[in-house]
């Protein structure tokens, strides 16, 4: 994603930061956004490609990494439409799928395939891969769904108490 310059933007803010004891609370804002973060009656949720609070399922980024980010700039992380690490996996079979390219393991590539929801992750020997392309197609989930303002907040406010104990809430007049 287009992340990295936000990123690099950033550098000093990204390190610190303490996450909240396990079984902790969230005060009332990142508890809503915890509940849309991982409400499992939403195909796409955030946590079944996001994992927080040792919830969920990484299959995208650690967006930890993203969380001291300025509300604002967190949603053009999370509405960007360009992409940085899926790819366009074409098998050596014939097929190909949008992958998301998962821990390196010698003798086996492997990647979540985005085109399954939620995304399962798919094993291969090396021959069988033919190429990997820059990805063109695949979209991330929330830059097409329609999360009002305050639910977007929310999502934030979460985002950022998971990571590092961020209490003080996200307004939605702070990503409008
Ligand atoms: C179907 C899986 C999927 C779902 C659902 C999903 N994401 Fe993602 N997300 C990804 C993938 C894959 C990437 C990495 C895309 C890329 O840049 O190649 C990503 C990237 C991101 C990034 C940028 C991270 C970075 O390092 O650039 C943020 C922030 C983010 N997602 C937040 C969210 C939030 C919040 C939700 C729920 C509202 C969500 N995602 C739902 C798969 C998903």
């Amino acid at each position: 994603m287009t992340a990295i310059w936000l990123l690099m933007a950033m550098p000093v803010a990204i390190a610190s930061g303490q996450a909240p004891a396990s079984g902790a609370k969230p005060p009332e804002q990142a508890a809503r956004g915890q509940a849309i973060f991982f409400d499992e009656s939403v195909v796409a949720h955030c946590g079944s490609c996001h994992s927080l609070e040792g919830k969920g399922t990484a299959v995208g980024p650690d967006i930890s990494r993203l969380a001291k980010l300025s509300p604002r700039g967190i949603v053009t992380a999370i509405r960007a439409t360009i992409t940085e690490y899926v790819q366009t996996v074409k098998l050596t079979a014939g097929s190909e799928f949008p992958g998301m390219p998962a821990a390196k393991v010698t003798g086996s590539l492997q990647f979540y395939d985005l085109s399954s929801k939620p995304p399962v992750l798919r094993k291969f020997a090396p021959n069988e891969v033919a190429s990997t392309l820059v990805n063109s197609k695949w979209k991330h989930p929330p830059s097409s769904a329609d999360f009002t303002s305050q639910q977007l907040a929310d999502v934030i406010a979460y985002v950022k108490w998971a990571s590092y104990g961020d209490v003080k809430g996200v307004k939605t007049a702070d990503i409008e």
